[in-house]
C-alpha cells in the first residue's frame, strides 16, 4: 500500500497588494521585485482571517473534492509557522470546525518545507497501516510575521492555505526524502513574538530575518541534489518526470533548478506571481490549481520539492 492524493482544496484571502502598492509602503519598485523574484502581487489576510480560517476553508474543499465524509478522516496534519496561538494547535481547531470526530490532529513546523514534511509523515503512517485516510493542510499568514519596514523581506511573502486528502491505495507516492541542517538555521529566522507583541516591541525582538543570498544558494544546490537522490534510488530518469512542482519562493530559484536538472522550464509550473511566497501553503495551492484546471492528470509522474527555514528540504516522487 502507498499514499495517494485523492482530493485538493485551497483558500486565498481577497485583498490583493500589487508591487506598486508595496512601493507606497517601502522604498521598492515593481521592476525590482518582479525582476528578482517573479512576484507581481500577493494576497493578504484581513482582520478576521488567520491560519485557522484559511486552513479550514481549504480543508473543507479538499474533503468535498475527494468525496470524504468528516468521520472517515483518521489524522489531520497541519504544516504552519504562523499560528497566532501556541495551543490548541491549528490542526485541532480545523478538526473542531469540520467535525472530524474520529481524527487525531497535530501541527508540524518546518517553515516552507512544511507540506513535504506532513506528506512524508502521512506516507509513513499509511505504509505502516496505522492510519488510512489523512487530511494534510499547509496554512500560512506570514504577513503577520514580517517586518513591514524591511523592504528586503516584506515584498516576498503572501498568505494562503492549501489542503489534500490522502488515502492508502495501490499507486501514488513511489518514494520520498527529507533533510534538515540545524547548523544553518541562522540564515532564515522568524519570531512568534512578532505575532503577539505591539509592532515596536516585535521589531526590537526578532522580526523575520533572512540572508537572501545564502537561502538562494542553499535552495539551488540542495533541491536538485535531493531530487537526484530520489530519482537515482528509484531508477527513474529526470526526463520521465512530467511535472516538477517546487515550493513557490522565487522564480529565479525555480529556473535555476530546472537548468541544473537539464529539464525544460515548462515542466516547472509557477504561480508565485499572483500569491508571493506562501510558505507551507505554496505546494498544495499549486497542486489544487493544476489538478482543477486539468493540467495535471491521473497517472502523471510528478516530483514535489520544498525548502525552507531550519534549514529543511525534501522531495517526493509520485504518480498522480
Ligand atoms: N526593493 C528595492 N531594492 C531592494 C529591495 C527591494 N525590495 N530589497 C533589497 N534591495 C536592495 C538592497 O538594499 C541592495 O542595495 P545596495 O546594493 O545598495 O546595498 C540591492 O537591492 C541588492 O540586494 P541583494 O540582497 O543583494 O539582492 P539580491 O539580488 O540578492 O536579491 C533576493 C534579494 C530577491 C531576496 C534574493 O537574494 C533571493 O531571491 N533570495 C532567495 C531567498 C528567498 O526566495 N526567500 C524566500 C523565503 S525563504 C523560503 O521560502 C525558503
Amino acid at each position: 500500500m502507498t499514499t495517494r492524493i485523492i482530493g485538493t482544496g485551497s483558500a486565498l484571502p481577497e485583498e490583493v497588494i500589487t508591487n506598486d502598492d508595496m512601493a507606497k509602503i517601502v522604498d521598492t519598485s515593481d521592476e525590482w521585485i518582479s525582476s528578482r523574484t517573479g512576484i507581481r502581487q500577493r494576497k493578504l489576510v484581513g482582520r478576521d482571517e488567520n491560519v485557522v480560517t484559511l486552513g479550514t476553508e481549504a480543508a473543507r474543499k479538499a474533503l468535498e473534492d475527494s468525496g470524504t465524509a468528516p468521520e472517515e478522516i483518521d489524522l489531520v496534519l497541519t504544516a504552519t509557522s504562523s499560528s497566532e496561538v501556541y495551543f490548541p494547535n491549528v490542526a485541532c481547531q480545523i478538526q473542531g470546525n469540520l467535525h472530524l470526530t474520529n481524527a487525531v490532529a497535530m501541527d508540524v513546523s518546518a517553515a516552507c518545507s512544511g507540506f513535504l514534511f506532513v506528506l512524508h509523515i502521512a506516507h509513513a503512517y499509511i505504509q505502516s497501516g496505522v492510519y488510512r485516510k489523512i487530511l494534510l493542510v499547509g496554512a500560512e499568514t506570514l504577513s503577520r510575521l514580517i517586518d513591514w519596514e524591511d523592504r528586503t523581506t516584506c515584498v516576498l511573502f503572501g498568505d494562503g492555505a492549501g489542503a489534500c486528502v490522502v488515502e492508502a491505495q495501490e499507486t501514488g507516492i513511489i518514494d520520498a526524502v527529507l533533510h534538515s541542517d540545524g547548523g544553518m538555521g541562522h540564515v532564515l529566522t522568524g519570531s512568534a513574538a512578532a505575532l503577539v507583541t505591539p509592532k515596536s516591541e516585535a521589531l526590537a525582538a526578532h522580526p523575520l530575518h533572512m540572508d537572501g543570498q545564502a537561502v538562494f544558494k542553499f535552495a539551488v544546490k540542495k533541491v536538485p541534489e535531493c531530487i537526484q537522490e530520489l530519482l537515482e534510488r528509484n531508477q527513474v530518469e529526470a526526463d520521465d518526470v512530467k511535472w516538477y512542482l517546487l515550493h513557490q519562493a522565487n522564480k529565479r530559484i525555480i529556473q535555476s533548478v530546472a537548468k541544473r536538472m537539464h529539464q525544460p522550464e515548462e515542466k516547472f509550473p509557477v504561480n508565485l506571481e499572483y500569491y508571493g511566497n506562501t510558505s507551507a501553503a505554496s505546494i498544495p495551492i499549486l497542486l489544487d490549481e493544476m489538478y482543477h484546471s486539468g493540467q495535471i492528470k491521473r497517472g502523471d509522474r510528478c516530483i514535489l520539492s520544498g525548502f525552507g527555514a531550519g534549514l529543511t528540504w525534501g522531495a517526493a516522487l509520485l504518480d498522480w
